[in-house]
């Protein structure tokens, strides 16, 4: 795996033997963003049914604890339980190995399919402005979050490929920073014209017409296409509702949680204080300050103007009519066009 946490510093890489590593790195995000979640989990369980391949229970619940919000690890999970459960103990190990591989080809598919949806919008906007089209994007969506190409980074990519010009503004995305770290080594690594922004500087952009479209990744989209995503995602949709400005969600359809009725049932996950309290390792409040820590937010539906997904590119109303009529969207190891395997 990438060592995601060394980055933008370092271009290395992590070698996972054993259950606990793969643990440790999503809980640690050497690895992160939603649908490499998901991936990065079914190779863990597969390195885990090769150590103890009796123990495929205690394997999902060790996984399934590392992060909450990301719906992809549960989806990931439950794919290779269905599929692992009936089979002979001493066959599994091999056999996850093969569909945790098929779930990352499967992901480069879908996300290829989030860009195909997406490019027309930003061809467009340049058809339209004759300029380069200003993006918004918040955290990392991007091919690192990913397999390849990234969701909400997909249409950029493709566009930039067409030779649609693109501009990125990357909002640093505090705590974390994975705008700053991850995002802008990325696109910095495409060729990508991009420039880095506070996270507060979104009101500013949208109101100065600085931006043509926001366009955010997703970390569980519940039934009624309210979205979680990366803390203060939703700021930045009442921005751009305020201004006119589409708001627009890409995830691939492992992404969509038909169990959550809507955002008021998705577990946002909350991480360690400290990660508030310091930057790059150094205290920035006085000592004894209070803080908490909530990685994600809800975006409620009736601000996201479109979904950008491997199904292609639906309002919120097309996003819960399709919800409802599961089975379009084939998933690892099942045969095509009988996929309601693929409601997470
Ligand atoms: O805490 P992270 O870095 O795992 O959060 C990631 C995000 O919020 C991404 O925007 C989301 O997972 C979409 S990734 C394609």
């Amino acid at each position: 795996m990438i060592d995601q946490t060394r980055l933008p510093h370092e271009l290395a890489t992590v070698e996972w033997r054993t259950l606990d590593h793969a643990c440790h790195g999503i809980t640690s995000m050497q690895v992160r963003g939603a649908p490499l979640i998901g991936v990065a989990a079914a190779h863990g369980l597969a390195l885990a049914l090769a150590e103890r391949p009796t123990e495929l229970d205690e394997a999902i619940r060790s996984l399934t604890g590392t992060r909450p919000t990301a719906v992809n690890l549960r989806w990931a999970l439950e794919q290779m339980a269905e599929q692992l459960g009936p089979l002979p103990v001493d066959q599994r190990a091999a056999a996850a190995r093969g569909l945790a591989t098929e779930m990352a080809d499967h992901d480069v598919t879908a996300c290829r399919r989030i860009g195909e949806a997406g490019v027309g919008v930003l061809a467009d906007v340049h058809r339209r402005t004759g300029r380069p089209v200003q993006v918004l994007t918040h955290c990392n969506a991007g091919r690192l979050a990913c397999v390849e190409w990234g969701t909400a980074t997909a249409p950029v990519y493709l566009a930039a490929q067409q030779g649609v010009p693109v501009h990125v503004w990357v909002s640093e995305t505090r705590p974390r920073n994975q705008g700053a770290s991850l995002t802008a080594w990325e696109l910095a690594d495409a060729g990508v014209d991009h420039t880095l922004v506070v996270d507060n500087a979104a009101g500013h952009l949208l109101r100065e017409h600085l931006v043509d479209l926001v366009i955010v990744g997703a970390d569980r989209i519940a039934a009624n296409g309210d979205t979680a995503n990366k803390i203060g995602t939703s700021l930045k949709a009442l921005a751009a509702r305020e201004h006119g400005v589409p708001f627009l969600v890409a995830a691939p359809w492992s992404t969509i949680d038909p169990r959550c009725a809507t955002g008021a049932h998705v577990p946002i996950e909350e991480r360690d204080a400290v990660e508030v309290l310091e930057l790059a390792g150094r205290p920035i409040a006085p000592p004894g300050t209070r803080a908490r820590n909530w990685a994600f937010d809800i975006t409620p539906a009736e601000l996201v103007t479109g979904y950008l997904t491997d199904a292609g590119h639906l309002t919120p109303a097309e996003l819960r009519a399709r919800r409802a009529d599961d089975g379009r969207v084939e998933a690892p190891g099942t045969a095509p066009g009988t996929a309601p395997g693929t409601a997470p």
